[in-house]
């Protein structure tokens, strides 16, 4: 097919490769001419592994393009999908403004019928809302698909291309048949919906996907206190088919673009139509709080008197494998440790310039390596877990801190690791070890 993509954030651009590797003819675009002459030039504006590669040999092959100009590319196009943002607005409910703007665009660029795919997670009834906006608009005609994303950053491209399910919402059979057979190689499990339906499932399952994660934070929490181990039980839980053993691993809760977004979009979705969703207000709160939990440990350490002292964070992504630090954890409690008189030391592997610029604070001492970080430290928090971080060398990061204590806020390390060791070492939901 013929497709211009519309946005090359994380979604639209991983799509746009993807399509264009699937054999299709791909335009992307975007309104930042910075980005469109980046991506010409054969950079990548985010950090995704595998990314940059693909849209190479795929430019080179001459199947993908990029391009700031909307209007060619949707009248050389019969598919649109938009994929541009919907970030949250102070009331936690998603703006449309973008995605408003790009649908009147695309209207006025039209020159035939089109199929008009939206990917963005937008809002129970935007599709349809978007189609009388365009109808106001343009004479032409036109078929409103709704086709969720559900890659997640760090293995999009995987995620992409080899997807538990691709979800449909379409009112006309034969554009839904369409979009059937573009999906058709890559998963037997397509499944087609009605716009709303495929709207919310969305929704739903990023809120559920959240909703196991502050479970088991909050299971992590009481074996704390009565002595248990939550990767055990967390293991123990997951071989009930019922249950499955994925999202079920205890930290520090989770952040980034898509779950503190889409749970807190949810809960005003419900209550635009009264309906209060006590159990994912409750999931956003247990993971708000959960963060905390690092800092209450160097509370219990330091009998409270954390002024004076110097913590080395290790990890400022909201996960490994990404760049990525929109509602990373690591935001709050660098914050609240700065707040209270300590010296922080900070390093991630790939999302230090993100993180500074989103930051934007003085008073953080940014190191360039994870030992450099521990030097001198009173303790090491362990924020996200990178890899590098679970195969350093503990005797040599023992030797380089003042204090050897470890706060594994993703539950890394393993009690072998430290045999041999002087470590004081606590993680979530586990016995703490001295
Ligand atoms: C998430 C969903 O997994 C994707 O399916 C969805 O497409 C995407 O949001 C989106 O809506 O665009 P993503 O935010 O990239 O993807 O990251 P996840 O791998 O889902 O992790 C989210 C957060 O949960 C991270 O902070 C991670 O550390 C945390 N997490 C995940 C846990 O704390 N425990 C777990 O067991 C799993």
């Amino acid at each position: 097919m013929n497709i211009t993509v519309i946005g090359t954030g994380y979604v639209g651009l991983v799509s746009g490769v993807c399509f264009a590797e699937l054999g299709n003819q791909v335009i992307c675009v975007d309104k930042d001419p910075e980005k469109i002459d980046l991506l010409n030039a054969g950079g990548i504006p985010i950090y995704e592994p595998g990314l940059k590669e693909l849209a190479a040999a795929n430019r080179v092959a001459g199947k993908l393009s990029f391009t700031t100009d909307l209007r060619n590319a949707v009248r050389r196009s019969d598919l649109i999908i938009v994929a541009v943002g919907t970030p949250p607005l102070p009331s936690g409910e998603a703006n449309l403004a973008y995605i408003e703007q790009a649908a009147l665009e695309i209207a006025d660029a039209m020159n035939g019928y089109k199929i008009i795919a939206v990917k963005s997670t937008v809002p129970v009834g935007t599709n349809e809302r978007l189609g009388s906006l365009m109808r106001g608009r343009t004479g032409m005609p036109f078929d409103s698909i709704s086709l969720p994303e559900f890659l997640r950053e760090g293995s999009a491209i995987q995620d992409t291309l080899h997807p538990d399910r691709i979800i449909i919402g379409a009112d006309n059979p034969g554009a839904a048949e369409a979009m059937v057979e573009l999906h058709r190689s890559l998963t037997e499990h397509v499944v087609v919906t009605d716009i709303r339906s495929a709207e919310m499932i969305k929704y739903a399952s990023n809120a559920f996907l959240a909703t196991k994660i502050s479970f088991i934070n909050e299971i992590a929490n009481i074996c704390e206190k009565v002595g248990a181990d939550v990767t055990q039980v967390a293991e123990g839980m997951g071989y009930d088919k019922r249950i499955g053993p994925s999202f079920l691993k205890a930290g520090i809760g989770y952040g980034g673009s898509c779950f503190p977004k889409d749970t807190s979009a949810l809960i005003q979705i419900a209550g635009h139509v009264d309906y209060e969703f006590k159990l994912l207000r409750s999931v956003v709160e247990v993971n708000q709080d959960q963060r905390f939990n690092v800092i209450r440990k160097l509370e219990t350490i330091f009998n409270g008197e954390l002024k004076g002292k110097t913590v080395a964070i290790w990890g400022l992504a909201f996960k490994p494998n990404t760049d990525d630090v929109r509602d990373s954890p690591a935001l709050e409690i660098i914050q609240h440790l700065l707040d209270n008189g300590v010296k922080v030391r900070a390093y991630d592997p790939v999302a230090m310039a993100n993180f500074r610029t989103l930051f934007g604070k003085e008073g953080v001492i940014w190191c360039d390596g994870a030992l450099e970080t521990a030097q001198g430290a009173d303790a090491l928090c362990l924020l996200t877990e990178w890899d590098e971080f679970a195969e350093i060398d503990l005797g040599e990061l023992q030797t380089v801190l003042k204090r050897p204590i470890l706060i594994d806020g993703r539950n890394v390390f393993k009690e072998e690791n430290l045999i041999g060791t002087e470590f004081i070492y606590y993680s979530v939901g586990r016995p703490s070890l001295n």
